[in-house]
């Protein structure tokens, strides 16, 4: 292709360079900051993770304190962005809600229009891990048509996730501290992922000097899509479906599906682009998924069952095997964010609030590099040549 090579999908390109996160997807290796993502997922809470992933090591108890403390005060949100969720319909998909109010923070908070400013970058992203929390449970409040609930600053971040999600003004609600700590480990497991599609739309649109608002806004409308972070919705909805269809006796006819191409049909939750042996992931989040069954008293779940035997058969199954098609985060994810009593259609909300501050460490880490430049990717045009208008009234 002459001066530029033609790679879509960026099958082979490194798009920039980054200290954040190693990914080996032939040894099935995850890490945030040179720390095993098992070790991460045993030993610390998501606060801890974020700091890790914004600063590059671990926080001392003293740092630790401090960061959590500054999160925690920013959690709440502005009442006339509050005022904002009105105007949607109350059936919206949550994600669409998100994409449109994570957009609209920049109109709140100016200086975050400064992106040449440390401190500034440094407050914005305080701002967008304190209060995503906060703006997806609105999401759901708004949905169900319950009253919003305000954090609550003395629960730690997970906690009061929860308590705005699941409370009600009229009660006391109290945290399932097994549930929370699921919930928290799900968070670090999506907290980054090196430059995945919604990291790199996050990237790309920060490339222009955008504020970091409205990059995380792009950034959740990538995630959306069923390819990225809609899958773990689309693969719960998939184990709904078998269920519905029949459950355990239609696991072959589905895998039969999933394999025939014209079929529309994909096993939703395996595969990907980069791990060809198995994502680390997976197997800490059926470690989670049986945790959670247990703690709710559904051991017996038949989605449980049902993703069991799909993954059993498609494991022994030369078409996977061949194309080295292996589990994903998102094949269990969904089934313990449902045995928390997380709604489907707030799956992805979960993904992107876990996922911001994968964003944010990522775009300050672009905007501090000064080899830095607006992403521009070439083409290769296979349009018309040259040709001439003919004026419309001597058109056919
Ligand atoms: N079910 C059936 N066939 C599949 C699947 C699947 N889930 N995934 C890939 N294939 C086939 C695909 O048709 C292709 O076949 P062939 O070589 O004969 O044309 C081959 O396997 C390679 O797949 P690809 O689509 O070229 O691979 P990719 O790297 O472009 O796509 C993927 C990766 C994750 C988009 C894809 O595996 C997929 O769509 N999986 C289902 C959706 C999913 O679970 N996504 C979550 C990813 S993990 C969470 C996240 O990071 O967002």
């Amino acid at each position: 292709t002459g001066k530029f090579t033609y790679d879509p999908g960026f099958l082979a390109t490194a798009s920039c360079s980054s200290k954040i996160t190693y990914i080996d997807g032939d040894a099935g290796v995850l890490l945030y900051r040179g720390y095993p993502i098992e070790q991460l997922a045993t030993h610390c809470d998501f606060l801890e993770v974020c700091y890790l992933l914004l600063n590059g090591e671990l926080p001392s108890p003293e740092e630790k304190k401090t960061f959590d403390w500054t999160v925690t005060r920013h959690t709440m949100v502005h009442e006339q962005l509050a005022r904002l969720y009105q105007g949607f319909r109350r059936d919206s998909h949550p994600m669409a809600v998100m994409v449109g109010v994570v957009g609209a923070l920049s109109a709140f908070y100016h200086d975050s229009l400064d992106i040449n400013n440390p401190d500034h970058r440094q407050i914005s992203a305080f701002r967008l891990i304190a209060k995503l929390p906060t703006i997806v449970a609105m999401a759901y409040k708004y949905n169900m048509g319950q009253p919003f609930m305000y954090p609550k600053n003395s629960l730690g971040y997970t906690d009061n996730f929860m308590r705005m999600m699941f409370g009600v003004p009229a009660e006391e609600y109290e945290v399932n501290p097994v549930l929370s700590r699921a919930l928290d480990r799900i968070l670090i497991l999506h907290a980054d992922h090196e430059q995945n599609a919604s990291t790199s739309t996050v990237r790309l649109a920060g490339s222009s000097g955008a504020n970091p608002f409205a990059c995380i806004a792009s950034g959740i409308a990538c995630l959306w899509g069923p390819a990225h972070g809609g899958a773990n919705e689309a693969a719960l909805q998939m184990l709904m479906d078998i269920q519905k269809d029949g459950g355990l006796e239609k696991v072959g006819e589905f895998i039969k599906k999933a394999k025939d191409k014209n079929s529309g049909v994909k096993l939703m939750g395996f595969g990907h682009r980069v791990y060809k042996n198995y994502d680390p992931r997976a197997k800490l989040m059926q470690e989670t998924t049986r945790e959670v069954l247990a703690a709710v008293g559904a051991e017996n779940d038949p989605l449980l069952k049902l993703a069991m035997a799909l993954e059993k058969i498609a494991l022994e199954d030369e078409y996977f095997v061949s194309r080295k098609l292996y589990p994903n985060v998102d094949f269990y994810s969904g089934i313990v964010q449902r045995a928390l009593g997380i709604p489907v259609s707030m799956f992805t909300c979960i993904f992107s609030m876990a996922r911001t501050v994968g964003w944010i460490a990522q775009w300050n880490e672009m905007i501090s590099d000064p080899e830095q430049k607006i992403g521009r990717p070439r083409q290769l045009y296979q349009g018309a040549t040259k040709r001439d208008v003919v004026p419309i009234a001597k058109r056919g």
